[in-house]
């Protein structure tokens, strides 16, 4: 599974991916593909932006696309659709949000790709690393903006931390600290929905086959292997992304996980306790995720030879150091207070469809973040560190743990 393995030929290059130039009075013509409830949060998000006309809805669920389309109502009506294929079959779309579960992000972006539309794709990029590659190349090929759902990287107090950061204010930075942590002990229900009304087997797409089962189906998707990644791919997609940035570093040499489901008894298969270490070249990044404790909820710390800077949503403080032998800190203390992510990001991803420009949660930052935490639980699961060259985008050493950088899909589902 080299880097060539995952690529498509450049040679094919679509007839349909030519780009629609954009005047200054032109609007976006937007569709969304997965209305459940981010899906309903961006598309709000986006239907507030001027120059956005929404087009379409998609989604298996009859009450979640009925809602999406009652959303656009102000705004000219979406028509809606039970299949993702239809609504990339119409020319009249410039651009899909994809907001399905995990498992679906890489076969409706790539088909989204080589039907000329730009995409905002959800985090984290790929249920698997071989996805996300695939991904990256078919946007790369079909010269399509496609931007991850990481709204942490438009929020402005965010891009201030990593700009304070990276042009030296805390000094050296050799160690981060990331985790999330709640309690839901003993777990969680399965969402409020009627059955019959959603189409399970195009909900499980390429995934195993399997009877159905409401805790799986609606959100609690997260905690199951065969659509999504648990903790470590849903916040961990966030605030790894962000000590990526910091370290502007594309991939860990080592990972080293551990964790279980310990406490929960409602089903669900992924860590509620987990802790995964990552080696850079200079640094080590600390990823910690509690369900049965909550402490303290979100934590990226991020610690220098002057200072410590506590980065979350609600914005960042920084606690200066006072070096050996000195009595007065090294540096200022200093705060900003968090503020509106989405509306930002949205309004990042339709500039950049204009100017065709990369976002700053390109593609390819996606994809590079969810294969940390793709590493994390590989290395969790297998019990075992791992070692990863990021040219050859291999594991180490480790036949067994490099058949975990793909998954066999359920027929008629192929990635391409
Ligand atoms: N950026 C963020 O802060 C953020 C927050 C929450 C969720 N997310 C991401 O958004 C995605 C969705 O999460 P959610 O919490 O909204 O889940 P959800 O279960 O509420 O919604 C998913 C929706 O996708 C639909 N769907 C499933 N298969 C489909 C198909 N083949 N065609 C069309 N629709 C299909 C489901 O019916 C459901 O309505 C996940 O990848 C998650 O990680 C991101």
């Amino acid at each position: 599974m080299t880097r060539r393995r995952f690529s498509i030929a450049v040679s094919a290059v679509s007839a349909l991916s030519a780009t629609r130039v954009f005047g200054a009075n032109d609007r976006v013509r937007l569709g969304l593909i997965g209305s459940g409830g981010r899906g309903r949060e961006d598309w709000g998000t986006f239907l507030k932006q001027p120059d956005v006309d929404p087009v379409a809805v998609c989604d298996v669920y009859e009450n979640f696309l009925n809602q999406g389309i009652a959303m656009s109502a102000d705004k000219g009506r979406a028509t809606g659709h039970k299949d993702f294929r239809r609504l990339l079959d119409r020319k009249d779309i410039d651009a899909v949000i994809v907001a399905t579960p995990d498992h679906w992000h890489a076969l409706m972006t790539i088909a989204a790709c080589e039907a000329g539309k730009d995409v905002y794709c959800e985090k984290p990029l790929s249920l698997t690393v071989a996805e996300g590659r695939r991904m990256l190349d078919a946007a790369r090929l079909h010269k399509r903006v496609v931007q991850t759902g990481s709204q942490q990287r438009s929020g402005a107090h965010y891009i201030q931390a990593v700009k304070l950061i990276q042009d030296g204010t805390l000094g050296e930075v050799h160690r981060i600290h990331a985790g999330f942590q709640r309690n839901i002990f003993p777990g969680l229900k399965p969402a409020d929905f009627e059955a019959g009304k959603l189409d399970w087997d195009m909900w499980l797409g390429p995934a195993p086959k399997r009877t159905f089962d409401a805790f799986r189906a609606i959100y609690n998707f997260r905690w199951f292997w065969d659509y999504s990644g648990g903790q470590m791919t849903n916040w961990g997609a966030h605030h790894l992304d962000i000590a990526r940035w910091i370290l502007s570093a594309e991939a860990p040499l080592e990972v080293s996980g551990m964790g279980g489901r310990f406490g929960l008894t409602d089903g669900g298969e992924t860590p509620d306790v987990q802790e995964v270490l990552y080696r850079f070249p200079k640094a080590t990044v600390l990823w910690s995720t509690s369900e049965v404790a909550e402490g303290k909820t979100s934590t990226l710390d991020i610690y220098g030879s002057k200072g410590m800077m506590s980065l979350t949503r609600a914005g960042y403080n920084v606690y200066p150091e006072t070096p050996k032998g000195s009595t007065a800190p090294a540096i200022e203390a200093m705060s900003m207070k968090g503020q509106d992510l989405n509306a930002p990001h949205a309004r990042t991803f339709l500039n950049c469809l204009r100017s065709r420009e990369k976002p700053t949660a390109d593609i390819e930052e996606g994809y590079r973040s969810a294969v940390m935490c793709h590493l994390g639980n590989i290395s969790t699961r297998l019990g075992r560190s791992i070692r990863w060259d990021a040219a050859a985008e291999r594991i180490v050493g480790d036949d067994e743990a490099n058949t975990w950088l793909a998954r066999p899909y359920r027929a008629p589902w192929k990635l391409s």
